[in-house]
């Protein structure tokens, strides 16, 4: 049995949720690679987190750029020879409410798109072949329960009306679409893939001029990341949930 510690990657790291799951897992013991697009950034976040002893290490990483993702998974190679956990946790919204839910450009929605779903599975792809040398493989994608289409379609549900960041809220259908493919690709490869809602926190995303939206503090937006992450063998796996909720795809 391997005792050196569990090895994670988390995308989109040096703020918000992101940041708490590293913190989170540090804190659990798992030595984590905090990953921003901003080396610099990366570099500044994991110095504190390491001043308070934790075991996180910074590694640029852009997901839309196929030689960030080539350079990441050679320095993961390099440096550790395999992946036991990936929180696919980057993202980002760019429509304009405005504009409602036809108007949005047609830029809006491939720049979100490339970001949320195809810097995604392109990352997910490169990092594979690491963790399927993982005892224990895990990967979170951080969706959202905007990606419910169930939820989108019960008039009940209070995101029914919360139409007007299409984009958005497709791309995170389509991260749940993929996840539930994923799953089953790697069903007996021991590796477990689950998509998750964070809650609605309180981070830059939700934040407009001064005004900062959002119910959860970022440490409770974390959990649901690490809960997945942390999962033992007998674990779900092609699941979407919120805390220990299972949500309605
Ligand atoms: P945030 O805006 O504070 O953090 C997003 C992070 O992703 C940033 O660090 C940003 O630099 C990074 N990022 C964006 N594009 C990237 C790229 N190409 N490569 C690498 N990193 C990139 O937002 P927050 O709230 O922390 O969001 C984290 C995740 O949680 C996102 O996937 C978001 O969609 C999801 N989410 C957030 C909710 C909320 O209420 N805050 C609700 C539901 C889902």
């Amino acid at each position: 049995m391997n005792s050196s510690p569990r090895i994670a990657l988390v995308t989109g790291a040096t703020r918000g949720i992101g940041l708490e799951t590293v913190r989170q897992l540090a804190e659990a013991g798992v030595h984590t690679l905090l990953a921003g697009r901003n080396r610099d950034k990366a570099v500044e976040a994991a110095l504190k987190l390491q001043a308070d002893g934790l075991p996180v290490e910074a590694i640029a990483l852009d997901v839309t750029d196929a030689t960030s993702i080539a350079e990441a998974a050679k320095t993961i190679e390099d440096r550790h020879g395999r992946l036991d956990i990936l929180v696919n946790n980057a993202g980002i919204g760019l429509d304009d409410a405005q504009l409602g839910t036809a108007g949005q450009s047609l830029d809006t929605w491939r720049t979100t798109f490339e970001t949320n779903v195809f810097g995604l599975i392109a990352i997910t792809q490169a990092l594979l072949p690491l963790l399927h040398k993982s005892a224990a493989g895990r990967i979170v994608n951080v969706s959202s329960l905007l990606g419910s289409l169930s939820q989108h379609q019960d008039p009940a549900s209070f995101i029914y009306d919360f139409k007007g960041i299409p984009a958005y809220n497709v791309s995170k259908s389509a991260v749940n679409a993929w996840t539930v493919h994923l799953a089953h690709a790697l069903k007996d490869a021991g590796i477990k893939v689950n998509t998750i809602h964070p809650g609605y926190v309180r981070t830059d995303m939700n934040k407009a001029g001064d005004e900062q939206k959002g119910e959860l503090e970022v440490a409770d937006g974390a959990r649901t990341s690490v809960r997945l992450a942390l999962i033992d063998d007998a674990g779900p796996t092609g699941g979407y949930f919120y805390l220990d909720e299972v949500l309605p795809w």
